[in-house]
């Protein structure tokens, strides 16, 4: 029998080094390897347990130090946990180091997780073959027999053996390449730093590189050879940010080189492996023709995310996947914040405060989890990675710094770095070491268990009467029976409540203080026209006030908006249209707020007013009410018919201005409105007549597109550019046209093309399912599509998976009758428990429900208002 039945490993063996060797055929798609561990005993034991999965071991041997014999030994496996173990020949004794050295072959993976190979056709038409690996969370052990948690640190000599044509890369720089008699080349890599397994990555590919020198680090961009032209804006960006972050965190990057991988197909965004960060092409590369401002922002963000693990993550690591969050929150927190210090131009807030939104609209959900939740499965642990972990964890870093102070910040993350550089850690660590700093004025760990360990969010209501304001906290909850108020009392936080206000004595005024309890008075030092609490939605919670708050507010935005910050503005807006979602305001008056809209000029207030209104219009398109969606749309129309009608058709102005521009123009040409339809035609056919060399302004170019694509030519010569152009850039606005097209069959067509893999690659699979699934006749195609191809998609993308998530709310988001409702639950109850159980499966139905709430609740008041 096997003699281990837990998930987790035992702490009785620790990993000290592994030596790797590694021989793959990319054309059969296997390989044979060899992996050699020195390991320590902490405990005496018989057994060395460890993981493994789809090995073929042909031999083990196993060796004591003070003998220093080789001895075969058996092993026994026990495939539902991935584990293996090997029977020592002798009791391993507490204090001694061990050499365990096993030898496989394996199948190089055909999904995009493990070691993973893939193929693609390069210029002239020939194909071409290329491996890598991803192997966070759980797949190190997929490629090699290993102790694969985070807090299993050791280091890690990898040797490769490739074809002459090829470039191989590892984490750490190259030590030596050898000839081989049967004209191979031996790759050795330099022993690695203490890391984790899933840091591991190896790639090999023809691939040809850009690079600079800083301080000592080798900063590499590869790309395939033709696609070589599109790294400068990417060498000249992590080179930038690789000096933040060493200033930022006082901590020099430790290795001489860091690379960065464009792979032609890749799952996930990018991976932050230590020393070579791996990306799709579409991440990393940036085409000065085709790029819009959209694709330059997104670059840098995830430069700036990947780098930032290379302190938080690989430096500093959780202990366990529960803490995710302290790895993912706190990259996406860097990603902003650097860019913020190094980009500013680019305005990356916007970005960071629409993703604020979007968060908490999740987390108000009872299917939310607390960013700190315990994970034992294989499917819990994939299910960590969600924008809760990424956002709800950024959000709270970002209210803490404005809490503490810049300063305090900096200097509580740079003692956590210092004091836990190689080592494993969970959240206790981090307050630990931001209490060290605040030095007792303030239990920081105590006010942030209230917000890691609770889900959900506080609703702030206020009320201002003379110069006090009262306050009280209660949990945000989109409730599934509106009639019950959500009584559950145990939800308390400690909320740094800040506010913006103007009187006589003072022109502007902000002030923070600590809300500990359920109830409390702010005392302001006169009588204000107007309060705004939550000084640009720097805090994690949403505000409601009282009738007489909001009036106030509301006229203030008529009279001069101005005197409130875009982000406050914006944060009104997406307050007030959550409040109405849950029934505190009438829809009528979130509606009186966005009246001003007319004298807005700024990005962040208009993009969620669009938002906001978009959803609601979504809804009532797919319940047919065409008649009530159109006369929403002339509403925001008329609101916002200045500024549409200023724009022009360029990539004229600074990042924002251009973001505003492409978010306007797609709403009227999506619309049909303001003649926008006639001038994207007119782009267009001059765009085909060129035979698409003619360059397009970049931030439109989704948007002349998805008019080209009405037509059947059109949309046929779009499909024939996709299968020719060499941009990402491009050929995502043109996936996004064809995707956006009303004609079933060609939809269908476009999301089988690319679960098959040929066309369209698989990695755009789930970005084509949630387009589909946007509008009108795909919205039940694309949910038809995931059913009949449910047992694929879960063979392709782990279970639990972002994708998988991805997949599931973008094909069901938009549903909102109790027939839809049934249906889905129907489905996923008849696949398994476990698909049943996951969380994207629940989260579904509950959006599902709330949608037909909202119907109910707000149908008869919009068709009066309209
Ligand atoms: N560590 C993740 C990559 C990852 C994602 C591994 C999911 C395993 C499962 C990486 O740092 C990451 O967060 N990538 C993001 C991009 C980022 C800028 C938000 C991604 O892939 O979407
Ligand atoms: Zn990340």
């Amino acid at each position: 029998p096997f003699p281990w039945a837990r998930v987790r490993l035992p702490m009785a063996i620790m990993p000290l080094r592994y030596e790797l060797s590694l021989h793959p055929n990319l054309t059969s798609m296997t390989f044979k390897g060899s992996v050699t561990i020195s390991v320590h005993a902490l405990q005496a034991t018989w057994n060395i347990i460890l993981h493994s999965t789809g090995h073929n071991i042909s031999r083990v041997t196993f060796m004591s130090a003070v003998s220093s014999q080789e001895k075969q030994v058996e092993i026994l496996e026990y495939p539902f946990h991935e584990q293996i173990a090997v029977v020592a020949p002798e009791a391993l004794l507490m204090g001694h180091n061990y050499t365990l050295k096993i030898e496989y072959s394996a199948n190089i993976s055909s999904s995009y997780y493990g070691f993973y190979g893939i193929s693609y056709t390069a210029e002239n038409n020939e194909k071409k073959y290329f491996a890598a690996t991803q192997f966070e969370p759980l797949a190190a052990r997929s490629a090699f027999p290993c102790f694969d948690e985070p807090a299993f640190k050791a280091t890690f000599i990898i040797r490769i053996i490739r074809d002459e044509q090829y470039t191989a890369l590892s984490n750490m720089p190259k030590k030596s390449s050898v000839l081989m008699e049967d004209g191979l080349i031996l790759d050795e890599f330099s022993e690695s730093v203490k890391m984790s397994t899933y840091l591991v990555a190896f790639i090999i590919g023809e691939i040809k590189s850009l690079s600079q020198d800083v301080n000592g680090t080798l900063v590499s961009i590869y790309a395939v050879p033709e696609k070589i032209g599109q790294v400068h804006h990417a060498l000249e960006t992590a080179v930038k940010l690789l000096e933040f972050y060493q200033n930022y965190f006082e901590i020099q990057y430790p290795l001489k080189k860091l690379d960065l991988v464009a792979i032609p197909d890749f799952e996930a965004g990018a991976m932050e492996n230590w020393g070579l960060l791996t990306f799709r092409e579409e991440t990393l590369l940036y085409d000065n023709n085709t790029s819009s401002v959209a694709d330059r922002k997104l670059v840098t963000k995830i430069i700036a995310h990947e780098l930032a693990h290379q302190w938080f993550g690989n430096l500093v690591t959780m202990r366990w996947w529960n803490d995710l969050w302290l790895n993912e929150g706190f990259a996406t927190f860097m990603e902003y914040f650097s860019l913020e210090k190094m980009f500013k131009e680019l305005s990356s807030y916007e970005d960071f405060l629409d993703a604020r939104f979007k968060t908490m609209k999740k987390d108000s959900l009872n299917s939310s989890h607390p960013i700190s939740s315990s994970v034992q499965s294989s499917e819990q642990i994939e299910e960590m990675f969600d924008s809760l972990s990424y956002f709800k964890g950024a959000s709270l870093l970002l209210m803490l710094k404005s809490y503490l102070s810049e300063d305090v910040f900096q200097h509580a993350i740079v003692l956590y770095l210092h004091n836990h550089s190689y080592g494993s850690i969970e959240s206790d660590d981090l307050w630990d070491s931001f209490n060290e700093v605040t030095n007792k004025t303030l239990d920081v760990k105590k006010m942030m268990k209230t917000w890691t360990l609770q889900k959900g969010f506080p609703l702030v209501t206020v009320q201002k009467k003379g110069k006090e304001l009262f306050i009280q906290q209660e949990r945000f909850f989109l409730n599934m029976k509106p009639e019950i108020q959500p009584s559950d009392g145990s939800y308390l936080w400690h909320i740094p409540l800040s506010y913006v206000t103007e009187g006589r004595n003072y022109s502007k005024h902000r002030s923070v203080s600590l809300l500990d309890k359920r109830s409390g008075i702010i005392n302001l030092t006169e009588d204000v026209q107007w309060v705004k609490v939550n000084a640009d939605m720097n805090g994690y919670y949403l505000v409601h006030y009282a009738s007489d708050d909001w009036e106030s507010l509301i006229t203030q935005l008529r009279v001069n908006p101005y005197v409130l910050s875009d982000k406050d503005r914006a944060n009104l807006i997406n307050n007030i249209f959550e409040l109405a979602g849950l029934g505190r305001v009438s829809l009528q008056r979130a509606f009186d707020l966005i009246d001003y809209l007319q004298s807005e000029n700024d990005t962040a207030p208009i993009t969620e007013a669009l938002f906001q209104t978009g959803l609601i219009f979504d809804l009532l398109e797919k319940l047919g009410r065409m008649d009530l969606a159109s006369r929403l749309v002339m509403r925001v129309f008329k609101l916002l018919q200045n500024q549409i009608q200023q724009q022009t058709w360029t990539d004229e102005g600074p990042p924002s201005v251009r973001e505003l521009r492409s978010a306007l123009l797609e709403f009227a040409c999506a619309h049909s409105l303001a003649g926008c339809c006639t001038t994207a035609t007119q782009l267009f056919d001059a765009w085909v007549a060129s035979n698409g060399t003619q360059s397009l302004p970049t931030d439109v170019m989704a948007t002349v597109f998805k008019v080209g694509a009405r037509t059947e030519n059109g949309w046929l010569f779009l499909l024939s550019k996709y299968t020719s152009l060499g941009s990402e850039a491009e050929k995502n606005k043109i996936l996004e046209a064809l995707a956006s097209s009303e004609d079933v069959r060609k939809l269908y067509w476009l999301m089988k093309s690319s679960l098959d893999g040929d066309t369209i690659r698989t990695q755009k699979l789930s970005f084509i399912i949630r387009t589909v699934g946007r509008h009108f006749p795909g919205h039940l195609l694309a949910w038809d599509f995931v059913k009949e191809n449910w047992n694929k998609l879960v063979q392709k993308f782990p279970l639990g998976s972002y994708t998988i998530q991805s997949i599931v709310a973008g094909s069901t988001h938009l549903f909102s009758t109790k027939t839809h409702l049934s249906e889905v639950q129907t489905f996923f109850e008849n696949q398994s428990e476990t698909t049943f159980r996951l969380r994207c499966v629940q989260e579904a139905l509950e959006v599902i429900q709330l949608n037909i709430q909202w119907v109910e609740k707000n149908l008869k008041a919009l068709t009066w208002w309209l």
